[in-house]
């Protein structure tokens, strides 16, 4: 096998800035902050931080409605702050991820001013613009993923611009080639600053059909998710590999995108020697509970189907790049719910649940990713009142709810499970105000139950999540697992097993098994390979073989004595 590049053999780390730490008491999180918990995180096995967007923005998303993509935002700090961070991350081995919003920009982007200002300026088709269809309405049905039109009108030009996700984030024309060189231009400014890799935002948007035309509805609005209309159109790997040609060759950095929707079996066109980027963000993982697209009021809930959606996702993930590509493998991010509430039942021991996922997290063949507060095993929230959340994808899911039919109270229970805000509370750093966040008013409330879900006191208490996740870390990394668990092959175990996740991992002469019970029943198994193992880490003291109690993970290694 080749020699595994830095960032196959690292842990990476998602910050969301504006949540991590506040060093000037504002209320929201800055660069300073995230150096200064640069010695934190390496205690993890952290290699890269992922920063979700820092560039200055109207803030509509968070950051991901970029006004200027080679600035950074005041409330984060200077440019100078940037590059000390760059500069103390390297000292330590962390190289910083940029986020790369390369769909859309901010509608105060001065391209997207210029743009909407006249139909002869300058930038005229840097952004999608159609005329109103005969009676005046929007030239299709399309359905932002934000919910609402995927369409604005605009005075100054008298035609309507296409947003795949909210109107304050008008999509970019990629068929012009001036707006694919300012945007290469853009990432290159990064790779010149120093920086370790991208995360390529939803990508997948970017190249438009030829013909723009309504879909069949899919709600009672009368309108179509934009996802499904426009999502890997045709002729889009030509746009990523130029990408690739201009921007990331060459380079020892990595790539990931956000791929909603590339099947597994298509990931090879993607990701690899001849794919365009190192690894894809696919989503079938944590999708489970949408059958039928991303609206949150036809999502089932937990099922235990849960369980056997996420076995089968994980192992064609798994296959798909087992020989082309690497495997981001993640449960958590800025966009999804907490992953203790998302994959057990609502009454399941969260503590064990954390650790459950942690085990999977960091023994699955590829890159682990962990998002903030994930090694702490930090739950969702659930706030009173739609205007106590800030994400404006909740508040569209939460009309859309009411459109179709719900009553408020059934609504607000689809936003306690989804929102995004459940991912996006301050940092729990210790048990002090504001749990150590911020000395102002935080801009999002923390989460009540921080006293006893903090970094200060996780990191005394020897059974805590925290701790687990850094033996996890420093098992992946140092010691006899480690060549196992960092290049290992994968093969599922126990496949009709409804209840029980287990895999083995194989390198050389040894091989580990991981082994999870995502039920709140004990569960008895039959492994006979297991006879000549040894146990490696268990989440509950006392494990026994052929059996796991509730929410158990277990591993095992054994040495085979054939090796390579
Ligand atoms: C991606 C981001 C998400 C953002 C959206 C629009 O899905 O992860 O947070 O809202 O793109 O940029």
């Amino acid at each position: 096998m080749n020699k595994l590049k830095w960032w196959q053999k690292t842990n990476v780390y998602q910050v969301y800035p504006k949540s991590f730490l506040d060093t000037t008491g504002s209320g929201t999180g800055d660069i300073k902050g995230i150096t200064a918990k640069l010695d934190y995180l390496k205690t993890l096995g952290v290699g890269a931080i992922w920063l979700t967007p820092v560039y200055p923005s109207p803030m509509v998303d968070n950051g991901y409605d970029i006004a200027d993509f080679t600035g950074i935002d005041p409330s984060y700090g200077t440019m100078a702050d940037m590059e000390r961070l760059i500069a103390e991350g390297r000292k330590r081995d962390i190289r910083m991820v940029m986020d790369l919003v390369y769909n859309h920009s901010s509608d105060k982007h001065p391209w997207f001013i210029d743009s909407a200002s006249s139909r002869e300026s300058e930038h005229s088709d840097w952004y999608i613009w159609r005329d109103a269809k005969p009676d005046g309405s929007a030239p299709t049905n399309w359905r932002s993923i934000f919910g609402g039109s995927a369409w604005t009108w605009c005075e100054g030009r008298q035609q309507y611009y296409l947003h795949t996700f909210a109107e304050a984030q008008p999509d970019l024309n990629w068929e012009n080639p001036a707006v694919r060189q300012a945007l290469y231009d853009a990432a290159n400014f990064w790779l010149d600053k120093g920086v370790g890799g991208f995360r390529i935002d939803a990508i997948v948007y970017i190249k438009k059909p030829a013909v723009f035309a309504d879909g069949k509805p899919d709600s009672d609005d009368g309108m179509v998710n934009i996802h499904s209309m426009i999502a890997n159109t045709p002729g889009i790997l030509d746009y990523l590999h130029e990408f690739k040609e201009k921007v990331f060759k060459g380079h020892d950095i990595f790539t990931v995108a956000e791929a909603n929707g590339v099947a597994p079996e298509d990931l090879d066109k993607w990701v690899g020697e001849k794919g365009a980027f190192d690894m894809l963000f696919e989503f079938s993982h944590v999708n489970l509970e949408f059958p039928d697209g991303e609206l949150w009021s036809h999502a089932t809930g937990y099922t235990p189907k849960v369980i056997t959606g996420l076995k089968q996702a994980l192992t064609a993930s798994q296959q798909a790049t087992a020989k082309n590509g690497w495997y981001p493998v993640f449960f958590e991010n800025h966009d999804q719910p907490r992953c203790t509430a998302h994959y057990f039942p609502a009454d399941a021991d969260k503590k064990l649940a954390a650790k459950a996922i942690a085990t999977v997290l960091m023994t699955m063949r590829g890159t682990p990713f962990i998002y903030e507060g994930q090694e702490l095993g930090l739950d969702n929230v659930a706030w009173n009142n739609i205007n106590d959340y800030n994400d404006i994808s909740s508040k569209g899911q939460y009309f859309l709810a009411l459109e179709e039919g719900r009553s408020p109270a059934e609504a607000m229970e689809l936003v306690h499970r989804y929102s995004r805000d459940n991912a996006r509370t301050p940092m729990q750093w210790t048990k002090e105000k504001n749990a150590g966040f911020s000395t102002g008013k935080p801009w999002l409330p923390v989460h009540e139950d921080y006293a006893r879900q903090c970094v200060e006191g996780e990191a005394q208490e020897a059974d805590s999540v925290l701790s687990y996740y850094r033996q996890l870390a420093a098992l992946r990394q140092t010691g006899e697992a480690a060549g196992v668990l960092q290049q290992g092959t994968y093969m599922e175990l126990l496949r009709e097993n409804p209840a029980i996740l287990a895999f083995k991992r194989h390198f050389g002469c040894r091989e580990v098994y991981t082994l999870v019970n995502f039920t709140g029943r004990e569960q008895a198994y039959v492994l006979p390979e297991l006879k000549e193992a040894r146990l490696l880490m268990e989440s509950i003291p006392g494990s026994r073989k052929g059996m796991l109690r509730p929410y158990e993970a277990v591993l095992y290694i054994k040495e085979t004595g054939e090796g390579l």
